[in-house]
């Protein structure tokens, strides 16, 4: 949709659930929520159906009060003019987040076990490893694949790796960067790793060791955008984001990181997520893991 139908008026006819809507705090009409929901895809890729209007008005109407508006037009407005790089704060209000370490914690093993060594088999004189974390929220997927490397690899000093952790939310990877996080986060690792990866500060919280900082770089990166890495990637993390993609964009999307990746390497997506139909390139090993052939 175009900005035109960002500032539309309110039509309180066209409103779901309207004896609700009505009652609240700033009108959202349906053509705003339908210029959200172009904005998003236009932006993001990432597609907000009906069912998402109540988290949306919930992460908007937070916005909205903070910047002292008072209604969704004026707000659009705002964002189609980014004022004060406001569409970056709209589309950090509008991704989900949930994350936690070692999540799908098979994707770990399979990294420990299988990938990993036939990476040290492989005997590269250059002893780079490249890997990518292409939606890496608030930090835990990416710290996560560091300690899973930091272990295999005790002599890492000796090793070129490097892991891009990457995500369109400049939010969440301030976070990330920051590498403080709630005790109960940690609670399901081993004692081993909590002691060696985590350093407690306060009552209720941790941080991460410097170690597995070095092993990092975090960056703002829209996967619909053109990517500016050279390196080819030895294993990509691209899990549990395309669940937010339509078709044509996931197809679009993998084609491009099929091109970034190293003949062999290893793509791993969310439990929910596959590539039937999608991308014909990879073979399937089970698990949600992808080989590039
Ligand atoms: C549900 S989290 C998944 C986090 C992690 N990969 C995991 O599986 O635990 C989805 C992440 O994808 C990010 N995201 C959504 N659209 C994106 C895009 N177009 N480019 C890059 N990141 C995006 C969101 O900001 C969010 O942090």
């Amino acid at each position: 949709m175009s900005a035109s139908g960002i500032g539309a008026g309110f039509d309180p006819a066209l409103i779901k659930g309207s004896d609700n809507f009505l009652q609240r705090e700033f009108p959202m009409s349906a053509k705003n929520y339908q210029a959200i929901s172009a904005k998003v895809y236009e932006t993001s890729g990432i597609v907000l159906s009906e069912t998402k209007q109540e988290m949306v008005y919930s992460r908007l109407a937070r916005r909205i009060r903070a910047l002292g508006m008072v209604n969704f037009n004026d707000y659009l407005s705002h964002v189609e003019q980014n004022i004060n790089d406001e569409c970056t704060s709209f589309l950090n209000s509008l991704t989900t987040n949930l994350t936690s370490f070692f999540r799908e914690k098979h994707h770990f093993e399979y990294l420990q076990n299988t990938v990993i060594p036939a990476l040290k088999a492989q005997h590269r004189i250059d002893k780079k490893i490249r890997v990518w974390c292409a939606a890496a929220s608030t930090g835990e997927e990416p710290y996560s694949l560091a300690m899973v490397f930091q272990e295999a690899f005790p002599t890492v000093a000796k090793w070129d790796i490097k892991i891009l952790a990457s995500d369109i939310d400049s939010n969440v990877l301030q976070t990330a960067n920051a590498g403080i996080y709630d005790h109960s986060s940690i609670e399901e690792l081993s004692a081993e790793r909590q002691r060696k990866w985590f350093r407690r500060i306060g009552d209720d919280k941790v941080e991460i060791h410097p170690g597995l900082k070095q092993l990092l770089t975090f960056r703002q990166l829209n996967l619909l955008d053109e990517w500016p890495m050279k390196n080819k990637f030895d294993v990509v993390f691209c899990r549990n984001v395309i669940i937010y993609f339509d078709k044509q964009t996931q197809k679009k999307l993998f084609s491009n990181i099929y091109q970034q990746m190293m003949a062999g390497s290893h793509l791993f997506i969310g439990h929910s997520e596959s590539l039937h139909k999608v991308c014909d390139q990879f073979k399937g090993l089970g698990g949600t893991i992808y080989k590039h052939l």
